[in-house]
């Protein structure tokens, strides 16, 4: 990237390079905005951004991926407007950088990331977290600001109402470990998985229209259900806080979709906890259950899967010495994530290459997913 730099920019005096990870989910998905549990693991695929100090008082980003620069007056970045594309991620996050007290300096930064785009493997946050590390270039914001610091920029500036677990996992990643965060306290614990398994992320390679929209009208959804809720029980502040037992006697006053939204939500902080208790006892079957499980419930309560990830799913299924399958991330697209032992995962690369291409005639690529170390220098 040192060399990508003086060839794009020149000098690179007091270049350093910044790395943010992109995370695989492993269950818990649709309840960090509901305020619950998720268990994401960062991942070996990251951003980069290769920063130093530019002198005529210009802020310039360079996306490899994109080939094309972005250049403005440093002082004039906190005013900018949205502008629809990729560059509204770090303008996003330096205008909150500025609001937070942090101007931004002159600076050229050169982008680069593994992270592939639209995969549901968190390229965005990837992105917001290395360049607001760039930005920074060693000032320091707190862990915790800066993960909310970020997620602001994603919801306030790129128009996305996200939940915290992208931006978070991607501060907080630790090498070794699944992370469970509380995404009410904002706290988080260290889960060490099992030694005998592997996780794989297979790519659907298409991300369809609707996933934006769709996102956005799940998450007021789930906000009619609390409201319903609360005329009942009127300490409900989120789904987080209802019981089974409470949305079973709640369900008469919701709409019948808001009901099987609110179910896959109450539902699936439940298999966090039992996802997280089974890793501890190695119960790996019963592991691979809960992840088939929070599938069927994302495909038929929730309605965020589509039939690439479906037939990922169906097809792992079916492949020995794999422990169970799901989509992950927001949906309609995306990967899916599957929990298989070591020795599978050959047949496996192979049995879902071939039978995914027979179907829809694209090749499906595919990550491991060790759990890796959250952002710094690179
Ligand atoms: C996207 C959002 C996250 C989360 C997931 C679904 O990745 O950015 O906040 O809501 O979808 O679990």
């Amino acid at each position: 990237m040192t060399e990508a730099f003086r060839q794009r920019f020149g000098p690179a005096e007091g270049l350093r390079i910044w790395r943010a990870p992109g995370r695989v989910n492993l269950i818990g998905e649709h309840t960090d905005y509901n305020l619950g549990f998720v268990l994401p693991v960062a991942l070996p695929l990251a951003a980069y951004v290769a920063a130093a100090p530019s002198r005529d008082g210009k802020l310039r980003i360079w996306s490899e991926h994109r080939g094309e620069l972005f250049e403005c007056p440093a002082s004039e970045v906190a005013a900018l407007e949205r502008r629809r594309q990729w560059t509204d991620y770090p303008l996003g996050v330096a205008r909150e950088l500025a609001l937070a007290g942090f101007p931004i300096e002159p600076a050229n930064l050169l982008i680069r990331s593994t992270v592939p785009e639209g995969s549901g493997l968190s390229s965005s946050a990837a992105l917001e977290v290395s360049s607001a590390l760039a930005f920074l270039n060693g000032r320091v914001l707190e862990p915790l600001a800066l993960a909310r610091l970020c997620q602001r920029a994603e919801r306030e500036f790129v128009g996305m109402p996200c939940g915290i677990m992208d931006q978070y996992i991607a501060v907080f990643g630790r090498a070794g470990c699944a992370i469970e965060i509380d995404c009410r306290s904002l706290e988080h614990r260290l889960v060490e998985l099992p030694a005998d398994i592997a996780f794989l992320a297979v790519n659907t390679m298409v991300k369809h229209a609707l996933a934006a929209s769709a996102y956005r009208e799940r998450v007021a959804e789930c906000a009619a259900a609390v409201e319903r809720i609360r005329a009942r029980f009127p300490e409900v502040e989120s789904l987080r806080d209802v019981s089974p037992g409470q949305l079973a006697s709640v369900a008469p006053l919701l709409s019948a979709v808001v009901a099987r939204r609110a179910r896959h939500v109450v539902t699936e902080n439940g298999r966090v906890a039992a996802f997280v208790d089974s890793s501890a006892r190695g119960d790996l079957p019963r592991m691979g259950r809960l992840l088939v499980e929070s599938h069927y419930s994302l495909r038929d309560d929730y309605q965020v899967s589509c039939p690439e990830l479906d037939f990922l799913v169906e097809t792992a299924l079916a492949i020995d010495g794999v422990f169970g399958a799901r989509m992950t991330g927001g949906g309609f697209g995306g990967c899916t994530v599957a929990m298989l032992r070591p020795e599978a995962i050959p047949p496996f690369r192979e049995r879902i290459v071939r039978d995914f291409e027979r179907q829809f005639h694209v090749t499906p690529e595919i990550y491991p997913c060790q759990p890796s170390a959250g952002a710094g220098v690179a």
